[in-house]
């Protein structure tokens, strides 16, 4: 799908890889974008910064139904489709199985994850490919493309990660399901799971931690560069041939337990 004049709605856009690429998408690619994140006041230097003409901040939670159903509203009566979808919000959250004096770690601290990126990821999916699915198909066969961001930790999670693990893994088992559904509609459906990238979540990490990370990256050693993770999403969009593929942005990184 040629991305010039394209709708792309991006969740957690307001930060990170997917601020960066918003920027991208808007001053590169020519496409507009919508942002759809919790955080209003990074949401809305993000439209300041990257031009207003051309890019939309709806607050939302991802996990909230109403919310996105809202948000996605919004999207249509501003820019009148959607094209894309990038889902990059997700909580990085700490769980491990046996907490403190080996008790059981509440439920509720496990699913606080889940229903961020995993029925977050379902819930703006669904909703935007609904819209979708009304677009005039792209050279007689494209209407949409998804992007769900899982991670390496859905391979080689480390001690600590069980709930961000299992979350991101949930994001891979939904590629083919969900691509050969939505392909009817003219609907390509792809992961990316990055390695580490230098962003404010990677920055809340203990300093020791993020340098033992890095020690793990193999070749080039260094942590990614936002912009080389923008670069994946427009090569997914623009690919027409590449459905429920998961690709491994993390030069060949490996994680290991600890
Ligand atoms: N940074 C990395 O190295 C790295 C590595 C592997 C995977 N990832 C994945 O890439 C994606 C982006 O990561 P990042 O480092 O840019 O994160 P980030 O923390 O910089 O940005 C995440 C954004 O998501 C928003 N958000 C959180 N909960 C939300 C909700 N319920 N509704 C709407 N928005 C919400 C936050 O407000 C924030 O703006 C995530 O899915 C992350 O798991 C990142």
């Amino acid at each position: 799908m040629r991305i010039q004049d394209k709708v792309i709605v991006i969740t957690g856009g307001a930060s990170g890889l997917g601020l960066a690429t918003a920027r991208y998408m808007v001053q590169e690619k020519g496409a507009r974008v919508a942002i759809f994140d919790m955080n209003t006041e990074a949401g809305e230097k993000a439209v300041k910064e990257i031009g207003a003409e051309h890019t939309l901040f709806v607050q939302t939670d991802v996990s909230n139904e109403e919310s996105v159903q809202n948000a996605v509203n919004a999207v249509t009566a501003r820019f009148g489709a959607i094209h894309v979808c990038i889902n990059c919000a997700a909580l990085p959250t700490p769980c491990k199985i046996l907490g403190k004096e080996g008790k059981a770690t509440p439920l509720a601290k496990f699913a606080q994850v889940t229903a961020v990126n995993v029925n977050g990821v379902f819930n703006v999916m669904s909703k935007c490919a609904e819209q979708m699915a009304k677009n005039e198909p792209e050279a007689g066969e494209e209407r949409g493309v998804v992007i769900n961001i899982s991670s390496g930790a859905a391979y080689e999670a480390q001690i600590g990660q069980v709930a961000y693990a299992a979350s991101k893994a949930a994001l891979l088992g939904m590629n083919m399901p969900a691509a050969r559904e939505l392909g009817d509609v003219g609907i390509r459906v792809n992961a990316i799971a990055p390695g580490l990238f230098l962003t404010p979540m990677v920055q809340t990490l203990d300093e020791k931690i993020v340098a033992a990370l890095k020690g793990q990256i193999e070749a080039p050693k260094r942590l990614g560069d936002m912009r080389e993770f923008a670069h994946c999403c427009a090569f997914i969009v623009e690919n027409a041939y590449l459905n429920a593929e998961t690709i491994r942005l993390d030069a060949a990184s490996r994680l290991r337990a600890r």
